[in-house]
């Protein structure tokens, strides 16, 4: 296992590029699926998340080649099962995007229930009602989902809760029914965009993603393309708030302003100095920070996936600050690792009230989650010793050279091997 060490007081400065984005590389890598071809997708984060999406797809028999470091190359022309083990799906959540793409292609798609962060419940109803939508049976038995459908055909669904994961997924089975299939009430992230905008590339008929619906006419095949993917909003979300936070003067380049709006006016409203270029935000904070209440909402609203981050620059503004989780049933549970580092924060049901701190104490501490681990770098960047991170393979799932870019800004952070505890049968 491996920690980092981190020694605070280092204000960030400088330049860091942002990588592609996650939540859209994991679906589109998934979607490749859906041709008989060879897509070429450029602006692959390098995390454990893409890894192991590019390990499922070689146990469905795709050939993988990594061009570069950021690139890869996927030829699906001869897939050899529709069944996907469960070591490779109880780690990430998104590997239910191949119950969409299978059931486009072969009808049949039986996948592992999959992991991926813990914030209590995280149903796949939504999902299963749009496939149910489109003339699929579904079946939930061992851990296993079982999908399958004669024949796809293109409907009407209404989405009773916006999902990311479900529009995605039913879009994914959507674009080879027959006919055309109308989604409502759909999440309209940016990497809802970048599928979008794949598909399309790889000869699907998708408009409105981005909208509250989405129309989707079948086609009957479609073709390999070569296709980048966005900057990560949260990534870039995240390096803004390590810059407030510190104190510090980063530029954030590689970024789509217009995606980092929500998280860009909270910033300015605490009273961050924010300045947009075309492809790059920079990020001053020279003064004290004051108060600020935030609530999560599905986008354009401020994102969950920034929300343990924003509590660790509300912990450092002057007042009292409150944070609401409006996605999520519990979303709090990094809220103990800061309190060990002094950190004045009660949480009542979805609701954190935070109190302003003058600094961080270092203290042992862990990551509880990838977006929760960030967040407590973050808290030790700004602390008054060397406090160290456990449990980071859970922020390696999402953040590219995470240290390497931190350090690049001034950071104090080093990537240690902790020997594992091999406890004797003796004892
Ligand atoms: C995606 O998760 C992201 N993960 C999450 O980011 C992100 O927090 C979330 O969207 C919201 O933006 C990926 O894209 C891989 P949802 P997903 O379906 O699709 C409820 C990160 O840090 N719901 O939009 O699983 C659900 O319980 C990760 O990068 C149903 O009720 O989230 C939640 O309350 C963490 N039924 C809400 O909808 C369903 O069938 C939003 O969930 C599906 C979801």
């Amino acid at each position: 296992m491996e920690k980092y060490v981190i020694r605070g007081g280092n204000p960030l400065k400088g330049e860091v590029t942002v990588s592609g984005a996650k939540n859209a590389a994991v679906a589109i890598l998934s979607a490749t699926v859906l041709a008989e071809g060879v897509c070429t997708i450029e602006n692959v984060p390098d995390i454990r998340d893409v890894f192991t999406t590019l390990k499922i797809l070689s146990e469905l028999g795709a050939k993988v080649r990594y061009i570069n470091k950021t690139t890869v190359e996927i030829d699906t022309t001869h897939l050899v099962t529709t069944t996907i083990p469960h070591e490779l799906t109880c780690n990430m959540r998104a590997s239910y995007y191949f119950w969409g793409c299978m059931l486009a292609r072969y009808g049949h798609a039986k996948v592992s229930m999959p992991g991926g962060c813990d914030f209590g419940v995280r149903p796949i109803d939504q999902h299963k009602k749009g496939f149910e939508g489109l003339g699929a049976v579904v079946d939930i038995e061992e851990g296993m989902l079982d999908v399958h459908a004669d024949h796809l055909i293109g409907n009407q669904i209404f989405f009773d809760k916006v999902s990311v994961g479900a529009t995605m997924n039913v879009m994914l089975a959507a674009v080879r029914a027959t006919g055309v299939t109308i989604l409502e009430n759909v999440a309209k992230e940016p990497h809802i965009v970048d599928l979008a905008n794949f598909l399309n590339s790889m000869g699907a008929n998708i408009m409105g993603a981005g909208t509250d619906v989405i129309k989707i006419h079948g086609v009957s095949e479609m073709h390999g393309t070569e296709y980048a993917i966005i900057p990560d909003q949260i990534e870039a979300g995240t390096y803004m708030v390590a810059a407030a936070a510190t104190g510090g003067d980063v530029l954030v380049k590689n970024v789509i302003p217009k995606h980092m709006k929500p998280i860009t006016a909270k910033l300015e409203a605490m009273g961050v100095e924010v300045e947009e270029f075309d492809e790059a935000i920079r990020i001053s904070a020279p003064n004290k920070l004051t108060k600020i209440d935030i609530k999560t909402l599905p986008y354009p609203g401020f994102p969950t996936d920034m929300q343990p981050q924003m509590a660790v620059v509300a912990c450092l503004a002057e007042g009292t600050s409150t944070i609401t989780e409006g996605v999520w049933d519990n979303r709090f549970r990094y809220v103990y690792e800061l309190q060990k580092m002094g950190a004045d924060i009660k949480v009542d049901g979805k609701m954190a009230v935070i109190e302003g701190i003058d600094c961080f104490k270092a203290a042992p501490v862990k990551a509880t989650d990838l977006r929760a681990g960030a967040a407590v770098v973050i808290a030790a960047l700004c602390g008054d010793g060397e406090t160290e991170v456990e449990d980071i393979y859970h922020i390696e799932r999402g953040y590219e050279d995470f240290e390497l870019k931190l350090s690049s800004l001034g950071a104090d952070i080093r990537r240690i091997e902790v020997p594992d505890l091999q406890i004797s049968a003796a004892i």
